[in-house]
């Protein structure tokens, strides 16, 4: 399968069609960006880690009856996906309290969510991102009722298949973001799941192996995210 037009340049990825209209290729680059885009830094090796990573942990879900776009790994930072149309919603999901939600709410930065907790965002970074909620996706018309139900319910699937592989790694995951699109009518997870889109903590030290040590400037970006996938198991190029 060959790349032919750039269909979309995100701030990390480029997706490109191919000669199957039901099929995309996903260019996973070196580029790392925060806060809306305001921060890029090209990171060597990212484009390839985050690949495999979230090849690796796609398959899981597939297996464990998530329907993904993961079609197969083409190259070090490159991979085939079935064309999705995407719902512009993001949705995450909390276990610990990290980042907006405790600015937002005034929370202690590490305290567990017992249940977990569920916030949508609008996927749009001129207005950086706003959280919105179930009215505003009907009102507007983003995705109707039954999706947003599927959309809440794999989710949270997608927690307890995740929290469980990362802490048998020795991480916790405390939350993470995910986008949906429709194949044909069905719901299907796109996007990606790797350390750029996630936090990931070291359970015993707390250490911070994700995408904060690029948005705080702790430095030691790439070397967190291939000790994830080393703990995964995950072979790196
Ligand atoms: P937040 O604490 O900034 O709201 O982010 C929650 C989680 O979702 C965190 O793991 C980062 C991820 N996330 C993204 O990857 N992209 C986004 O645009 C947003 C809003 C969150
Ligand atoms: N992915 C978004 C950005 O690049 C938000 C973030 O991860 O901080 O700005």
């Amino acid at each position: 399968m060959k790349k032919q037009d750039v269909l979309i340049s995100g701030k990390a990825k480029t997706v490109y069609s191919t000669e199957d209209p039901d099929k995309l290729i996903m260019h996973f680059r070196n580029d790392t960006s925060a806060f809306d885009g305001e921060k890029i830094e090209q990171l060597d090796r990212k484009g390839m880690v985050n690949n495999r990573v979230n090849a690796f942990i796609m398959q899981k879900l597939e297996q464990a009856g998530i329907p993904t776009q993961f079609e197969k790994l083409l190259s070090d930072d490159e991979v085939l996906v079935k064309r999705l149309d995407m719902i512009p919603v993001e949705c995450v999901v909390r276990n610990i309290a990290a980042g907006s939600i405790v600015r937002r709410l005034g929370l202690d930065d590490g305290m567990e969510l017992n249940p977990p907790t569920f916030e949508f965002f609008l996927k749009n970074d001129a207005l950086h991102d706003p959280m919105i909620n179930d009215f505003h996706i009907r009102t507007f018309g983003w995705a109707s009722d039954d999706e947003v139900a599927r959309m809440k319910e794999l989710t949270f699937k997608v927690n307890d298949i995740l929290s469980k592989l990362f802490r048998d790694a020795g991480l916790l995951l405390v939350d993470y973001k995910l986008e949906f699109g429709r194949d044909k009518d069905v719901v299907t997870l796109g996007d990606e799941f790797s350390p750029d889109g996630c936090r990931l903590w070291d359970a015993k030290t707390r250490e911070k192996l994700d995408k904060d040590r690029f948005r705080q400037g702790l430095g030691g970006v790439v070397e967190a995210y291939e000790e994830v996938a080393r703990r995964l198991g995950v072979e790196l190029a």
